[in-house]
């Protein structure tokens, strides 16, 4: 008989969105005739830009033609997007990163889940709390975090670092060593961000105990405020410490298209290992290449037109957020982040998160995330995405408005 991962029996529960997505069909099935606005779920609701469809287009034409078509991409990617990507990402920015040490990939979600495969099992991790569920889980599944203990809702090898009301919703360092510190910044689930000098805390914490950062940059583009780094290679000393995931899910809307890369420094090494090249042996083992049109798409993203037409959309989404934020306000709830993030994250009144979802869904008919899926210190609190469609966010702050 087969024996298999035990570990995957020791997650509580079936995956976040999965969970709230079974909650909102079962109720749509009950009220068929609800009119539900959905804020749950990060995913965007604008459609691809022109730069972006004129691109697909061209790629689809491309490979039905024996001159150009394509068969396997570069596992690492093609290296016309690398590049547009060093170039448009990294060091218009000021930081030093060579397309060779991009990864092109088929998003975040994959790279942030499969990252931890470069590290040994009894590699301690750290996370924020709240946090995006699936940096633990995946970890969860690897074996790495110990046993969960239901009471607390905490891994017991895992080191959570509390982003809560009191500190700022900014996290302190580890408090035990860890070898894997996963950051997200601007914050998922919270929608705060991180200014650079607190994140060079981490980075020469790093540097000094040994330990890798995860930076997860995937809600990059919505940062507003001066001082916010966009990238970890912005602080001194990062390319001997952290690995980038970025997305183009939420800066280009391609969540049904997927593409993300993460980047990799050659410098990164660890107990005399290149992590850049353990990655790229991984990579052309377990990947082959995110599809040819896709990343023509990504280039698209990196023109002129692109980035245009890109930066109209998110400034719709941050409006969405503006209203989301003022609405909630307005009526009377303590509201956080939305400014430098696409995510509201909103202190429920004196009633458990998943208690916030059921009324918010029953009463007026809007899905939200409940804080305490993320995490025990997400408890008492509720995120709303920004990405929901400028009517329906409206019409919610209407609800909301009249319900409270
Ligand atoms: C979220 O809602 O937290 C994100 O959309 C999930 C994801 O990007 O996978």
């Amino acid at each position: 008989m087969a024996v298999i991962n035990e570990n995957f029996s020791k997650l509580p529960g079936s995956y976040l969105f999965s969970t709230i997505a079974k909650k909102v069909a079962s109720y749509k099935e009950s009220n068929p005739d609800a009119d539900i606005i959905r804020l749950g779920i990060g995913d965007v609701t604008k459609p691809l830009v022109p730069a972006v469809t004129n691109a697909l287009h061209l790629a689809v034409d491309e490979m039905g033609k024996e001159e150009t078509f394509r068969g396997y991409a570069p596992d690492l990617g093609y290296s016309f997007l690398r590049e547009a990507i060093a170039e448009n990402d990294f060091r218009m920015r000021g930081c030093d990163i060579s397309s060779d040490e991009i990864f092109v990939s088929d998003g975040a979600k994959s790279d942030s889940a499969d990252i931890q495969e470069l590290f040994g099992l009894d590699a301690r991790i750290a996370v924020c709390d709240p946090v995006y569920p699936v940096y633990l889980d995946s970890n969860v599944m690897a074996g790495r975090c110990g046993e969960y203990d239901k009471e607390s809702g905490k891994w017991d090898r895992v080191i959570y670092m509390p982003c809560i009301e009191d500190n700022g919703f900014v996290p302190s360092l580890p408090k035990e060593e860890a070898d894997i510190i996963y950051l997200c910044f601007p914050n998922n689930p919270t929608g705060m961000a991180l200014k650079k000098e607190e994140l060079q805390v981490f980075v020469d914490h790093a540097n000094k105990t040994g330990a890798v950062i995860i930076f997860d940059a995937a809600y990059e583009a919505y940062i507003t405020q001066e001082g916010v780094p966009h990238s970890i290679y912005e602080c001194d000393g990062a390319k001997t410490c952290a690995i980038e995931l970025r997305s183009f899910s939420k800066n280009a809307g391609f969540t049904g298209l997927r593409l993300g890369y993460s980047v990799v420094p050659k410098e990164l090494n660890r107990m005399g290992n290149s992590l850049h090249d353990m990655w790229a042996r991984r990579h052309g083992t377990k990947f082959n290449g995110a599809p040819y049109i896709v990343q023509r798409a990504g280039e698209a993203v990196y023109s002129k037109e692109g980035k245009d037409q890109i930066k109209e959309q998110i400034k719709g989404y941050k409006e969405n957020a503006k209203v989301i934020r003022e609405g909630l306000k307005n009526a009377g709830y303590t509201v956080y982040g939305g400014v430098d993030s696409p995510y509201i994250w909103l202190k429920t009144p004196g009633m458990s998160s998943w208690d916030f979802f059921d009324m918010m869904l029953d009463k007026m008919n809007i899905v939200g995330t409940p804080g305490g899926g993320f995490g025990p210190s997400g408890e008492g609190y509720f995120r709303l995405t920004a990405f929901g469609s400028h009517e329906n966010c409206l019409k919610a702050m209407e609800r909301v408005a009249k319900n409270s």
